[in-house]
């Protein structure tokens, strides 16, 4: 898990040292630096895979002094999970320190990594200048001796982000078995969700905090479809191929009075269902070790939905994964507070922050929820619209 980021010159970031729990939400006006904070992550994800970033060498590299392969490699700031621009795009305007550096480190446990790259203007793969010294938090380097190279678990853990523009409601869906079925990668706008289904439809979801009390079985299907009824009484989903064609259909039935209804499309049940199927997914198979990012995961649901989006997530945590997700709903907040409430996750596992941010810095307030789900403080600006329209309508 990522204990903690921190961010050094990254877009709206100057200096900033996030710590991050088991579920973290990250809350604030718009533009506030909300998303940044899951792009950079991604970024790092995504510079990994690709293979641009290096992979830490091993203790006998730190120890000679030798670092191979910095030449050509850092962040890759354009590919699958983020388009960030160019160098010029990415530089904290302001930035802090006489040189135009950025950095971003995570903290894993007791481990710490880092990176930093070097500004360039144009170019979209910022060069790698200095990784730090994988020091634990003891000092000591606690690394494996021998040959192998050691990184971060969340570059290679099972992980999925889901931008706030995601699928919308449509005849068919792409079938890409690398993606959906080799990776088991939904898409950053949960494009392959609907081939995952059909694939993975039959696959168990473990006991625990996951399981849907109302679920018809534990496999994969059967939940999601519980868990969508939360949102849409009575709804069950289906995921079939379209013979001859490289795609994927989805369709949806409801339980009615006078029993199932014909299958129907997605174009003709509302939008919030689809919209919302690939956040249910990504959570119902997230796993211990799993790192899910969601930005909005209540775009297009009624409140209680929305509560219940809350409650799908803090048991992905619960699970043993690592959530962390962007939210505008004081819905999804107070989930997460009723959740701690009724012990579905502890209280140090919900980690809320709140961004400030004028267009040239961040400042980040963070509330502490306790064991009753409530805050330590409430700091202007933070979801107490509410209150302040009833005062006006009432006073
Ligand atoms: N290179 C940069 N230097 C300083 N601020 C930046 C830079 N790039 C973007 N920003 C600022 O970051 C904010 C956008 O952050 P973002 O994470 O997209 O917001 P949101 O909270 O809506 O998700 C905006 O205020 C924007 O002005
Ligand atoms: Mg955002």
């Amino acid at each position: 898990m990522i204990d903690r980021l921190t961010l050094h010159n990254f877009k709206a970031f100057r200096d900033t040292s996030l710590p991050l729990g088991p579920l973290t939400l990250l809350t604030g006006l718009n533009s506030s630096g909300k998303s940044s904070v899951l792009q950079a992550i991604a970024l790092l994800r995504q510079s990994y895979e690709t293979g641009d970033l290096v992979v830490y060498p091993s203790l006998r590299t730190w120890q000679t002094g030798h670092l191979p392969g910095l030449a050509n490699r850092g962040f890759l700031l354009n590919g699958e999970l983020v388009g960030l621009g160019t160098g010029e795009d990415v530089l904290h305007e302001d930035f802090a320190g006489d040189e135009a550096r950025i950095g971003l480190s995570v903290d894993e446990g007791p481990y710490h990594y880092g990176w930093t790259v070097e500004y360039d203007p144009e170019q979209n793969l910022l060069p790698l200048l200095d990784v730090d010294v994988p020091l634990t938090s003891e000092g000591g380097y606690d690394r494996p001796a021998g040959p192998e190279a050691v990184s971060p678990s969340f570059f290679t853990a099972p992980f999925q982000y889901l931008h706030a523009d995601r699928i919308s409601p449509a005849e068919f869906y792409p079938r890409d078995h690398h993606a959906a079925i080799g990776r088991r990668f939904l898409g950053v706008r949960g494009e392959h969700t609907v081939n995952f289904l059909r694939h993975h439809a039959g696959d168990k979801v473990p006991e625990g905090p996951l399981h849907h009390p109302r679920a018809a079985s534990d496999l994969l299907g059967d939940q999601a479809a519980a868990w969508m009824g939360d949102l849409c009484p009575g709804v069950d989903i289906r995921a079939d191929t379209i013979e001859g064609a490289d795609a994927v259909r989805l369709s949806y039935g409801f339980q009615g009075t006078l029993g199932p209804t014909r299958r129907r499309r997605p174009t003709n049940v509302g939008f919030g269902l689809t919209y919302v199927l690939p956040i249910v997914v990504a959570c119902l198979t997230a796993r211990p070790g799993s790192l899910v990012l969601l930005e909005n995961p209540e775009a297009h649901l009624h409140p209680q939905g929305q509560t219940q989006m809350a409650m799908l997530a803090a048991a992905a945590a619960a699970q043993g994964a690592q959530v962390i997700m962007e939210t505008h709903s004081d819905h999804v907040i107070n989930g997460v507070r009723l959740a701690v409430k009724q012990g579905r996750i502890t209280p140090d596992g919900a980690v809320f922050h709140y961004f400030r941010g004028d267009g040239t810095g961040v400042e980040v307030v963070s509330p502490r929820v306790d064991a009753d789900g409530m805050l330590d403080q409430w700091p202007t600006g933070f979801f107490d619209e509410l209150e302040n329209t009833l005062d006006q309508l009432i006073g």
